[in-house]
């Protein structure tokens, strides 16, 4: 028997049968009840509960605290691959063989280097701008050189620009840094890896070769692989939304870094350091969470619209925090995150609204022991969920349901007025 969901609406008699598929009904389909005038319609701001793709790269149960990339367990990937193993995986639905892997490998590395006039874009932003920022304008900057990713319905010219912007992304948020710091830039060395040879742009002073403890670089790919993906977070939004209206992979990337850029999605780990700072000691952490009781702050890096368990990613990030801390010393913040988590587990108002840590609450304290300033951690995060957004603007292109992204609104203004002249205004 087909399953229906059987509505009604009493006061007029009007009734229907809406089929269930997938565990929703479609929206649309409500619009054959008339209600006075207006067609049904649902309210949902910031997308509660409203499906708007069907996807096959990520998926999270956020009561079990479960979070798989094309099927395989976050834990898994982060215990056994490599980011660019994982970005091809995301990708193309299987991880690589050998040969594949080396043949992305190669292309990654082939289109690390970014243009040379895109050096002068960098030079006019001030001394003190957000990396963010660069990062955004960049690499909406990027389109003007690669105006072939126009041609985005076909699979060649698609892939080339996937590649091109999974492999300059490094290159600009260290040149950005860089910028920051008023160093030269160091360009991608051929002979390192995806993550050792963003450490190296970014840190490299005047050796000859960089080198960074194998443990760092380790907890670097991992902090990638957990950032990589997250279904249909606020930023791919934006990125799917961009892309519905026909746009090029940069512009969609582009938006995806604004909307990541906010303190509620991935400026989130920026936002739980100063917090941390401001807290200082572990004796001023009940104060702190009292001001969160009462409505004054917020807890940040706690609370996810999607888990309602403990994030699989802080998991991993809090057991990478101890490796990391071995080779740099341990960062006495760390103390007063663990007191703040242990109320987060324990008080009644986390406990209630079901608050746990999310990916932010502890990997600021891994950047932060790596060098990183605060300002460069939503970079962090942005590098690595580039392969995400590739993946998702992928998915989106290719997928016959697409339409440009256009919701409704409930009109709550004045109607058809009368034009009042200046004179008249009061
Ligand atoms: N501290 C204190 N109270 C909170 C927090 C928090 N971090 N998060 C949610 N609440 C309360 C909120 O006040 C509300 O309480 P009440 O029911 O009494 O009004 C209730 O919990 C539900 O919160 P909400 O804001 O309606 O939940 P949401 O799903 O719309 O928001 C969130 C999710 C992530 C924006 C929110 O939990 C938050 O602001 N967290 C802090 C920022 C943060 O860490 N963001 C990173 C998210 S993970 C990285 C990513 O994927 O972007």
């Amino acid at each position: 028997m087909a399953d229906i969901l059987q509505i009604q609406r009493p006061a007029t008699g009007a009734a229907a049968d809406l089929a269930i598929t997938e565990a929703t009904i479609r929206a649309t389909e409500l619009r054959q009840f008339d209600i006075d005038g207006e067609p049904l319609a649902t309210y949902d701001p910031g997308f509660m509960n409203t499906a708007v793709c069907h996807s096959s790269i990520t998926y999270i149960d956020g009561e079990a605290g479960v979070l798989e990339y094309r099927g395989y367990p976050i834990d898994e990937l982060a215990e056994h691959s490599t980011y660019l193993e994982v970005a091809y995986l995301l990708l193309n639905g299987e991880l690589p063989n050998p040969t594949q892997l080396a043949e992305w490998e190669s292309l990654i590395t082939t289109h690390r280097m970014i243009p040379d006039k895109l050096k002068t874009v960098l030079a006019g932003f001030p001394y003190d701008a957000h990396p963010m920022t660069i990062l955004m304008a960049s690499t909406a900057a990027f389109f003007s050189f690669y105006p072939d990713a126009r041609n985005f319905t076909d699979p060649e010219a698609r892939a080339l620009n996937i590649a091109r912007l999974i492999a300059k992304m490094p290159t600009l948020a260290a040149f950005a840094y860089r910028k920051g710091k008023a160093k030269p830039y160091i360009n991608p060395d051929d002979n390192y890896g995806y993550c050792h040879n963003f450490l190296a742009m970014l840190f490299k002073q005047a050796e000859r070769r960089y080198s960074a403890d194998p443990r760092l670089i380790r907890a670097m790919e991992v902090l990638f692989i957990l950032h990589a993906d997250h279904e249909q977070n606020c930023s791919t939004n934006a990125v799917r939304s961009v892309a519905s209206s026909g746009n090029d992979l940069y512009t969609c990337a582009s938006a995806g870094i604004g909307a990541l850029h906010g303190p509620l999605h991935g400026g989130a780990n920026e936002a739980v350091l100063k917090m941390l700072r401001e807290i200082g000691t572990v004796d001023r952490v009940p104060e702190f969470i009292e001001g969160v009781k009462s409505g004054r702050t917020r807890m940040m890096g706690f609370g996810h619209r999607v888990y309602k368990n403990y994030d699989p990613r802080a998991k991993i990030i809090k057991r990478s925090v101890e490796d990391v801390f071995e080779v740099t010393g341990v960062n006495p913040l760390l103390e007063v995150a663990k007191e703040l988590e242990k109320y987060g587990l324990e008080d009644e108002y986390f406990v209630k609204r079901r608050l746990y840590p999310n990916v932010d609450f502890y990997s600021g304290l891994i950047y932060e022991a790596l060098g990183f300033p605060p300002e460069m951690f939503t970079v962090l995060f942005a590098v690595p969920r580039t392969s995400g957004w590739c993946a998702q603007y992928q998915e989106f292109i290719t997928d016959p349901d697409n339409k440009i992204a256009r919701p409704k609104q409930i009109y709550t203004g004045h109607r058809t007025r009368g034009y009042v002249p200046m004179e008249e205004r009061g």
